[in-house]
């Protein structure tokens, strides 16, 4: 069940500010199903009825933004019928997230997580063009047909994908590799896979590294953070 903090949670529903809201707790005029409230640590579901100063709130389930480095195995849901490990289990809240749009299994990188579906939605939609990057590790070296194709866009499933941006970063001869980043704007599954494949690659290693303006390079694998509000701001306006 949903828990928070009472001043949290009048202060998420628009009502007031978290110091006014403690201010208002402390003087007895915020009741929780009825009841006076004058504890500052009481803690809250989204069940109970909380009413401040005679105001019923409606609308307190806060919202929450975290950003993963989503490490490999494990799979970007909110559960799995085969029991692997999910992005949500990483994440201490307990707001019901999920994440924004998927990496596959294999996968690494940048994954926004959140319970604000207004927010995922735009994030999601085709329309917007959100630009993502990643960095594939594949099993060869690209030729100059290769960065032609790549320059002109390349047809996966009969639709064209256009490659805003590729270098690439690091060949290994030896072990006839190289490192290749990758930017598109494109929301479909196994796409950047799909891109290598239709050049003759397999893409051994892959990672995301950027999602619009936001890079994951502070955090390790399996870390996270909340997103701040100005970043929360920033991504409303990619609309
Ligand atoms: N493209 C892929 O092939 N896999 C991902 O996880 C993300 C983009």
């Amino acid at each position: 069940m949903f828990m928070e903090r009472l001043q949290k949670i009048i202060a998420s529903s628009g009502y007031t500010s978290r110091r006014k809201a403690e201010e208002l707790i402390k003087n007895g005029q915020v009741k929780v199903n009825d009841e006076v409230v004058n504890t500052l640590g009481y803690k809250a579901s989204d069940k109970d009825i909380i009413e401040v100063e005679g105001t019923i709130l409606n609308n307190y389930n806060p919202k929450v933004y975290y950003i993963l480095n989503k490490p490999r195995e494990v799979i970007c849901s909110v559960s799995d019928d085969k029991n692997r490990k999910c992005v949500v289990d990483l994440i201490k809240t307990e707001a019901r997230i999920y994440p924004v749009g998927r990496l596959d299994y294999d996968t690494t990188g940048l994954i926004i997580l959140t319970n604000d579906g207004d927010l995922a939605n735009i994030l999601m939609h085709p329309h917007h063009q959100i630009k993502k990057t990643y960095i594939a590790k594949v099993n060869g070296i690209l030729n100059a047909d290769d960065f032609k194709k790549l320059r002109e866009g390349i047809e996966i499933d009969k639709r064209k994908v256009h490659i805003d941006n590729f270098k690439v970063k690091k060949i290994d001869k030896v072990k006839n590799t190289s490192l290749v980043e990758i930017t598109i704007h494109e929301g479909r599954n196994h796409i950047v896979k799909k891109i290598f494949a239709s050049l003759h690659y397999d893409v051994l290693k892959l990672t995301r590294s950027k999602y619009a303006f936001l890079e994951i390079a502070d955090l390790k694998s399996g870390e996270y953070r909340e997103l701040s509000k100005n970043e929360v701001a920033e991504l409303y306006k990619l609309k």
